[in-house]
């Protein structure tokens, strides 16, 4: 009966079309502004270790990102070809995030331990000598420029303002930690362990020379290695709180 109104004035028909959206809209959307946080804490997720961020800063410089994706989707095919779905924790300490648009080539986000260093040296320098029909391009160049790492603090610093949780130890120490983490044998690599769990500490390159310095190669491959190993999968129940 009153619902005529509504039928002959299209204005009134509007304005109760808004009402009754937006009714729908605060439902949807107030809660979220009581979470304190959409992402969900993941046990194993640390800052990345100086070495490993460079190798990063390097993966972006080089545009890897347009041809590689970091983010498995949880779809069946991909959680048999790649692992266990990408979780929002395993991207919050990536500014930006890495998870990609487009993959030319494979998925990267476990690509860590898949293969050995020496793979990835070889893989880098050329492709095509370990996957005949690859179309990546090599990067011969990574392995012969030394890692310019002068400023790794600064660039921990300012990630630090947008919420990764670096301490102040952790960047005063960025430079010999950069440093301990290819050489296994030196006093600093178990302080390296000790500021960034699971770290892998030892020469990427093949380079084991006493005096071989950092390069670019190390920086990439350290990096390349750690992707996806943080989380302990054995563990993660996706069901219930993950703080054990
Ligand atoms: C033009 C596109 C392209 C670019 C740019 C590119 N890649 Fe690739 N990448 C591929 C393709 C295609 C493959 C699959 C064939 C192969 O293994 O070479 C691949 C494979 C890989 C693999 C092996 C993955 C696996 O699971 O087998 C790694 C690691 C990798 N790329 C790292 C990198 C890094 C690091 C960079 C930047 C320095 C980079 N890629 C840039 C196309 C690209």
């Amino acid at each position: 009966m009153n619902h005529a109104i509504f039928e002959k004035n299209s204005l009134i028909l509007l304005i109760g079309i808004l009402i009754v959206v937006s009714i729908g809209g605060i439902v949807e959307i107030a809660p979220l502004f009581l979470l304190q946080s959409t992402i969900e804490k993941v046990q194993g997720m640390r800052p990345y270790s100086p070495l490993e961020l460079a190798g990063r800063d390097i993966y972006l410089r080089e545009g890897c990102y347009n041809c590689h994706s970091q983010m498995i989707r949880s779809l069946r095919d991909e959680v048999e070809r790649y692992g266990h779905y990408s979780l929002a924790a395993e991207s919050m300490y990536d500014h930006p995030f890495q998870w990609g648009s487009k993959r030319t080539g494979p998925d990267l986000a476990r690509v860590g331990g898949k293969y050995s260093d020496s793979w990835h040296v070889d893989h880098m320098n050329n492709p095509r000598a370990v996957v005949p029909a690859s179309i990546m391009p090599g990067y011969p160049y990574l392995g012969q420029r030394p890692l310019d790492y002068a400023n790794v603090a600064d660039r921990m610093s300012a990630l630090r303002l947008v919420g990764v949780p670096y301490s102040d130890e952790m960047i005063a120490n960025a430079k010999a930690d950069v440093e301990a983490q290819i050489a296994p044998d030196s006093k600093g690599a178990k302080d390296v362990l000790a500021r960034y769990p699971k770290a892998q500490v030892r020469k990427f390159d093949g380079d084991t020379r006493p005096d071989a310095v950092p390069t670019e190669l190390d920086a990439v491959i350290a990096y390349l290695q750690m992707l996806g190993t943080l989380v302990d999968f054995s563990k993660y129940d996706a069901s219930g709180p993950n703080l054990r």
